[in-house]
């Protein structure tokens, strides 16, 4: 049995302009023990996937089952099972961080839970905070309390949206050495991000959404395969002749170009030549899973699926 099942999920919103479709036939499943990564431009629909999971939002079609636990008609179950940390910091100033996770721990039902909370407090840095108030907390300290507020009743399915938008290194480090672990222990993991080098490295398995519709559904090892080997980097202060120039990515000096096989990188640096273009830093890097990234979702302008 999956640990997620998301079958044929759809979502349309009312809104004062119609009816706007967020999620399209979402079909993918999720299994014990993995590390599963879900990524996707802003507006794909990744956190309206996850509120639908949690039971925060009602799909407008297909289902959504947990453990095989439905999350409509089986909230209770479901939701007990999931341990979600939300995109956005939602919590209750008047508690300190002690009370927070206690008063959660009652929400599920777990008594004497002291020393699992002293492990998440631990573990997530958060050891000399127990007293202090909620309002108290930076950003990045309350980030911490609601990953720890979502792990309270050591559930089987960890769910992140975007834990790390906007985080400090150290805590970023901190979060991944602790979920990484707990995905060890066996605790299965559903992460949304926007650093794509961290779901390179996390993530057995990755699906892409856009508008809606999952466009790409691997393993990370075959979806780094699936895109161009690699990437001739360099620095420039000229604009790229008409023939690369559709091809590159380029953030501010720095070009990058795409390119199958060595034969693609001297034609490129040929082109290059051609044009009389002065260049600095010239190398060559494998492709990760950026690059893999942004041909998926080019390639879903023209309409094709990877
Ligand atoms: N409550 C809502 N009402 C109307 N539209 C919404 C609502 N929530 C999200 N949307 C729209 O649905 C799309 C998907 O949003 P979201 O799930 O937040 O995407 P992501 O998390 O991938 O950035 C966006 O276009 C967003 O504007
Ligand atoms: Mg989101």
């Amino acid at each position: 049995m999956p640990a997620v099942s998301f079958q044929s999920v759809s979502k349309t919103y009312q809104t004062p302009k119609g009816p706007f479709q967020a999620l399209d036939h979402v079909s993918l499943d999720i299994e014990e023990g993995e590390f599963f990564g879900l990524l996707g431009p802003n507006g794909a629909g990744k956190t309206t996937l996850i509120s639908i999971l949690a039971g925060l939002a009602r799909a407008s079609g297909g289902r959504v089952l947990v453990q095989g636990s439905d999350v409509q008609a089986d909230y209770a179950a479901a939701r007990r099972k999931l341990g979600v940390v939300p995109q956005e910091l939602v919590f209750d100033p008047f508690f300190n961080v002690r009370e927070t996770l206690r008063i959660q721990s009652g929400y599920f039902g777990v008594k004497n839970n002291e020393a699992w909370i002293d492990e998440l407090l631990e573990s997530l840095g958060l050891a000399d905070k127990a007293s202090a108030n909620m309002r108290q907390l930076s950003g990045g300290m309350k980030r911490r309390v609601l990953v720890a507020q979502a792990l309270v009743h050591k559930p089987p399915i960890i769910v992140l949206d975007e834990p790390t938008a906007g985080v400090d290194v150290e805590l970023r480090q901190t979060l991944w050495h602790f979920i990484a672990r707990l995905n060890k222990q066996g605790h299965t993991v559903l992460l949304t991000t926007h650093y794509l080098e961290e779901a390179e490295a996390l993530c057995n398995r990755i699906a892409m959404l856009k508008g809606g519709r999952v466009v790409a559904l691997s393993s990370t090892s075959e979806l780094l395969k699936t895109a161009t080997s690699n990437v001739l980097q360099l620095k420039t202060d000229a604009a790229l002749p008409a023939s690369l120039a559709p091809l590159a990515r380029v953030t501010g000096r720095i070009v990058q170009l795409p390119a199958q096989d060595a034969h693609e990188i001297e034609r490129h640096l040929a082109a290059l030549r051609e044009a009389g273009i002065a260049t600095e830093d010239v190398e060559i890097r494998r492709a990760d899973l950026e690059d893999v990234f942004l041909q998926v979702m080019a390639a879903e302008q023209g309409g094709q699926t990877v």
